[in-house]
């Protein structure tokens, strides 16, 4: 009220003052000065007010704006000039443009936060000091980090970690990315590849040191399996190697004039090219199933049929051995679908070769449908009465090269690698082998494929 009175005065007192001079002088009637006045000192205070609502309403609006309302939110119960109402107008698209922007750089951030989020790679970002600030969901699942981030276990051991300490402190001191790789101790030896970068200029929050993990232990493994692998297979084949060479040597010189030793000579050495040629089959059997094991197969595969046929054929070998074949199929065919019908196929010798290898008097091939879960699918078994094996040896039995007895094993035809084709073969099919067996009772050995 003060401020409106102040400001009609200000604006009213000048004319007032001359209308009072005028009327003084007898220039003007008193009651036309009189009326003159009164007009001016009204058509004063209508402009005071007017003028200082105005203010208030763009005091509002502004106030408003900054509280990061909308300018508009709420209709201001004041009337306005228009000359204010323009500049109402341009501080509301202001405010408005201000806002979207505000909006925007609001989702950027959320959009970069879910990046880093949802990265498959742990990822850190330190302090100068560091200190953990944040943590990705692999880091925090990696590192089974807590709310607070403090960096506990494994984490507080990674960054201590003499190599990652000098990865992080040269990150800083050169400027530019670090990379390192290291093994972390614990129940399970983890193998991580690290890359350290300097962030220029720091993060809002002081982040200064960016940290990305990859976790190589899984790459190590596989890589140290590719290794004794090769190491196995080129051991397998010099053993039969170095005795045919050897035999090529006698044969040259002390059993030159030996016809009797010679003869036998000869025996052995095309039982180890036989043996050499197997094993070279075999890796490249097992390669060639190692290749299409992650393409599905396509087609179907009748196991009636197809074990019938394998079983014709091993015939004569199990006469030879006097080895009992009792064969328990269904007369109805039994379909494995999606199956490659060669592939199965291969399974059957294989697990047949094993049994009658190892069997005493019989060897019982059996088949029929079977659930497996929820799956519908169908299955047969191999059982021997065999002499059965040991329950340690059982997990490691499909290992290339993996041998109970290597002594007696390293017969002709045992390459070590059959089971390993088996499990290659039935997990392209998404089957499944069971292996049970008892000592002294004998082994069975079951499939399972999914059919319809
Ligand atoms: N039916 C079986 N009875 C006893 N032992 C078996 C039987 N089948 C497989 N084994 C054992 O598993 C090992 C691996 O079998 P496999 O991978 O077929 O290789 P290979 O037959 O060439 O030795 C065999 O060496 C043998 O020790
Ligand atoms: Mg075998």
């Amino acid at each position: 009220m003060g401020g409106l009175l102040a400001m009609a005065a200000l604006i009213g007192g000048a004319p007032t003052v001359v209308l009072v001079t005028l009327a003084a002088l007898g220039e003007l009637r008193a009651g036309t000065a009189l009326a003159a006045i009164l007009l001016c000192l009204t058509a004063a205070l209508a402009l005071s007010w007017l003028w200082l609502s105005g203010m208030a309403r763009l005091a509002a609006v502004l106030l408003r704006a900054a509280d990061e309302e909308g300018p508009f939110s709420a209709p201001l119960p004041l009337p306005r000039l228009p000359a204010i109402g323009r500049v109402e107008e341009g501080l509301g698209r202001l405010a408005r443009s201000l806002a979207a922007r505000a909006a925007l750089v609001t989702q950027l951030r959320a959009s970069d936060g879910a990046i880093v989020e949802a990265l498959p790679d742990p990822l850190l970002i330190l302090g100068a000091d560091r200190s953990l600030l944040r943590a990705n969901t692999a880091a925090r699942r990696v590192f089974g980090l807590q709310r607070d981030m403090a960096a506990r276990g494994d984490l507080g051991a990674l960054l201590r970690h003499p190599l990652m300490a000098a990865a992080l402190d040269h990150a800083l001191a050169d400027d530019r990315p670090q990379a390192t790789e290291l093994a972390l101790p614990g129940a399970l030896t983890r193998e991580l590849s690290a890359q350290v970068l300097a962030l220029n200029p720091p993060l809002a929050d002081g982040g200064k040191l960016l940290v990305v993990l990859t976790d190589r232990t899984a790459a190590r493994a596989v890589e140290r399996m590719r290794v004794d692998f090769i190491a196995n297979a080129s051991h397998e084949l010099r053993t039969p190697l170095a005795s045919i060479i050897g035999f090529i040597e006698t044969l040259r010189g002390p059993a030159k004039d030996d016809p009797v030793a010679q003869e036998r000579f000869l025996g052995i050495m095309a039982e180890q090219s036989e043996r050499m040629r197997r094993l070279i089959d075999d890796l490249l059997g097992l390669s060639r199933v190692e290749i299409s094991e992650h393409q599905a197969p396509e087609g179907e595969a009748d196991l009636t049929a197809l074990l019938q046929a394998e079983a014709a054929a091993l015939e004569p070998l199990f006469a030879a051995r006097r080895i009992h074949l009792a064969l328990a199929l269904p007369e109805a065919p039994l379909l494995a679908a999606p199956a490659d019908a060669d592939q199965l196929a291969q399974v059957a010798r294989n697990l047949l070769d094993n049994a009658l290898r190892h069997a005493t008097h019989e060897v019982r091939l059996e088949a029929g449908p079977a659930r497996h879960g929820n799956r519908d699918g169908v299955t047969f078994s191999v059982i021997d009465d065999g002499p059965g094996i040991p329950r340690e040896h059982l997990p490691r039995l499909t290992e290339r090269f993996y041998r109970v007895d290597k002594a007696r094993a390293r017969g002709v035809g045992n390459t070590g690698l059959g089971l390993a084709i088996v499990k290659h073969i039935l997990a392209r099919h998404r089957g499944q082998l069971s292996i049970d067996s008892e000592i002294g009772q004998g082994s069975t050995f079951k499939v399972w494929v999914p059919g319809k």
